[in-house]
């Protein structure tokens, strides 16, 4: 179903079939829930008929897992991890991909802090604390004073900052995406907790990494800790800072060098990842002219000289930002909404056979039964054809009807037993 919800969907935004799939099979959740009330209709009218409060035990069992899913589907969104060296410029990727200054950069020193990005339907967005996560402070309050607030969090336990910006001004975060920043490379015990509690759910991770400085052995312990860690293949690597390069005579075998050391990051550490998807992986890029293109665009900010290949690099940085989505998109409809498919299947599976069951009951009672059998033993009937059908996939098209005939049972049955 969710492989359907991908092809059929027609949309080119890769962003958009997660959102599409979600109300897909939030959608399928409401119906399953109607039938479950709707059996439960049924178990009641049919009073001593069938053992009540076995039934009926399943039926809120059906419905307690119902709820349940269709909380976490509510709060279900996508999410990227950005990790590297200190003022590598995964503030200024995470802003340009943003098309906003949401974080502020280039301070340095932010290690201890960690800042996730989330959307709000606020209008001025707002800042929250892992240590006072009730006490909203005002976005502007974070501009000015980030380095003071990750100074002062910094001999705590409590250095998660959420930061909720205004949906309306970002697309990314409308469409439901999160994104977090960890802590720079060589503070190991952060890491490891950065990984550990805010990443285990990260649909894909982006490395960033500072082109212009060679690899170092802080860089490479720490991307033999993140390969420890991480299971997840769906990494993806920004080159940053490519605009300096053209200050460089020997770009050509700097970029080869990048490209082989990545790639054994890539492919050798994370193993499973082949040279092909590795190379596919990785993005020669500058996230401040991205970030400054961006914002020139929109107009608030003066167009400044361009450095050569200025173009390029952007085209790249918006091929990233491509593939990235796309991969982010389809993980995280797999990976989120999959399992919950295959419990609704099942409780859908398990709901049509204690209907049955019920129904099995009925016409044994109607066999004994004096009233006009043949007007009840028509909507059995059809009332089987339905749940066959609705048993073939979960898709509840069909649920009123299934439903109308349910009542339409449980009220013949109450009035008979009434008589
Ligand atoms: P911490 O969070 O402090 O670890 O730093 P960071 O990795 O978030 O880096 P940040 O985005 O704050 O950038 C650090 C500095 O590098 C800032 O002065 C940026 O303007 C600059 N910078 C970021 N990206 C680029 C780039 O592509 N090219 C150039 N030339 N400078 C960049």
């Amino acid at each position: 179903s969710n492989r359907r919800v991908l092809t059929d969907a027609g949309s080119s935004d890769p962003l958009q079939w997660f959102a599409q799939a979600q109300q897909s099979i939030t959608v399928n959740f409401k119906e399953l829930l109607e039938i479950i009330d709707y059996s439960d209709t049924l178990i009641k009218g049919s009073g001593e008929l069938i053992a009540m409060s076995e039934c009926q035990q399943k039926v809120t069992e059906h419905r307690q897992k119902v709820c349940r899913v269709m909380e976490v589907l509510a709060r279900d969104h996508m999410k990227v991890a950005f990790f590297g060296v200190t003022l590598s410029g995964k503030s200024t990727a995470i802003n340009a991909m943003l098309s906003e200054k949401v974080l502020p950069f280039g301070m340095g020193h932010r290690t201890n802090c960690i800042l996730q990005i989330e959307g709000s339907d606020s209008e001025n967005g707002y800042v929250l604390t892992e240590r006072e996560p009730d006490t909203p402070k005002s976005i502007e309050q974070l501009e000015i004073s980030i380095k003071k607030l990750a100074d002062a969090l910094k001999n705590n336990e409590s250095n998660f900052v959420r930061i909720l910006f205004p949906k309306t001004k970002c697309r990314l975060l409308r469409e439901g995406v999160v994104l977090v920043e960890g802590p720079g490379i060589g503070v190991t015990t952060e890491l490891n907790l950065w990984l550990d509690k805010f990443c285990l759910d990260a649909d894909v991770f982006v490395l960033v990494s500072d082109a212009v400085a060679t690899l170092t052995q802080t860089e490479k312990n720490f991307f033999q800790k993140v390969s420890e860690r991480l299971s997840s293949t769906n990494i993806f690597v920004l080159l940053n800072r490519w605009d300096q390069s053209v200050f460089e005579d020997d770009v050509a075998e700097v970029r080869e060098q990048h490209i082989d050391r990545h790639l054994e990051f890539l492919y050798q550490e994370l193993n499973g990842m082949d040279r092909d998807k590795g190379l596919e992986r990785i993005f020669f890029v500058s996230a401040k002219e991205a970030l400054s293109t961006r914002l020139v665009e929109k107009g608030e900010e003066r167009a400044k000289a361009q450095l050569p290949g200025q173009e390029e690099r952007h085209i790249r940085f918006c091929n990233f930002e491509r593939a990235l989505e796309e991969c982010m998109s389809q993980t995280a409809v797999k990976t989120k909404f999959e399992r919950n498919n295959n419990l609704g299947k099942s409780i859908t599976t398990e709901n049509c056979a204690l209907v049955k069951d019920i129904l099995k009951s009925i016409r044994q009672h109607i066999d004994r039964m004096r009233f006009d059998r043949n007007e009840m033993a028509k909507h059995l009937d059809f009332m089987e054809r339905q749940l066959t059908m609705f048993k073939c996939e979960f898709k509840y098209k069909i649920t009123k009807t299934v439903a109308g005939v349910c009542t339409e049972i449980a009220k013949m049955l109450t009035d008979e037993i009434n008589r």
